[in-house]
């Protein structure tokens, strides 16, 4: 399909997030920001959003003040505050400007045992405190080798939407993200990624209605690169990229952005 008329259909904003990880110093994040926002001043075909790791975000978050790119963490705890050893709420997110968060990140999920119901307390904290969050599900590759990738996307679909209502789920973004395409080099090919990406719209308007789910946006996350950005945007159901090892250099991230 031609690039103008994947955008002519579009009827959702694309987003593009970049996610650090791990990566950074706060100096290091402010020099990036520093050279990367001249370099996406007045883009506004896409929503722009920067992840840091939390001890970056106040400078990130001062550096991109009145910018086009908003500032989302990484991670969070669902709580507002309590006795939780080395664990950042929501409301000190909010405190500092943060405006988006990653929920159910796959590494958190197997590095750090987050569940299903983690992370559906975490929607809830988000919506609580008007974070938009970024939810993502993906299925691993034993689980996608077994055919179990529908069942997978179905459950955590499921379980992290539990007692969500449809007139605060609009806002969500919904990040596609196959653990075996996740900082491996490897990708969903775009067909695959958009079929992934239709069932999980399907999904969403079983468990909160069509209209919902047609606003929702449902990004891909796996190994984006310059130079296979477009085609994965070229999907109609595709709405946008979770960016993580490629965000880290200004200029690759910004070619990106102007895929
Ligand atoms: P990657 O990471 O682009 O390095 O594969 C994406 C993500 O998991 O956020």
């Amino acid at each position: 399909m031609a690039q103008e008329n994947a955008s002519e259909l579009r009827t959702r904003r694309p987003i593009i997030v970049g996610n650090w990880k791990m990566y950074k110093t706060p100096a290091q994040a402010q020099q990036f920001v520093t050279v990367f926002l001249p370099m996406v001043a007045n883009h506004d075909r896409d929503e722009i959003v920067l992840c840091p790791s939390v001890t970056s975000l106040p400078a990130v978050i001062q550096c991109a003040a009145g910018s086009n790119v908003a500032i989302g963490a990484q991670n969070m705890h669902f709580a507002d505050e309590g006795a939780v050893t080395g664990e950042t709420s929501p409301l000190m997110l909010k405190a500092i400007g943060t405006t988006h968060v990653i929920v159910g990140h796959s590494e958190r999920r197997l590095y750090f045992n987050e569940t299903d119901e983690i992370v559906n307390q975490k929607l809830h904290a988000a919506i609580k405190h008007a974070l938009t969050p970024i939810l993502c599900i993906g299925e691993n590759l034993e689980e996608r080798e077994d055919g179990k990738t529908e069942e997978v996307l179905r459950r955590q679909a499921e379980k992290a939407f539990k007692g969500i209502v449809p007139e605060t789920a609009g806002s969500f973004i919904v990040a596609y993200t196959p653990v075996w395409a996740t900082g491996t080099g490897k990708t969903a090919t775009p067909e695959s990624a958009g079929v992934a990406h239709f069932f999980i719209r399907t999904e969403i308007a079983r468990l909160l209605g069509r209209g919902t789910a047609d606003r929702i946006r449902i990004i891909y996350a796996g190994s984006v690169k310059p130079d296979n950005v477009s085609t994965m945007l070229n999907q109609p159901e595709i709405d946008g990229v979770l960016v993580g090892g490629a965000s880290l250099d200004p200029n690759s991230f910004a070619q990106i952005i102007k895929y």
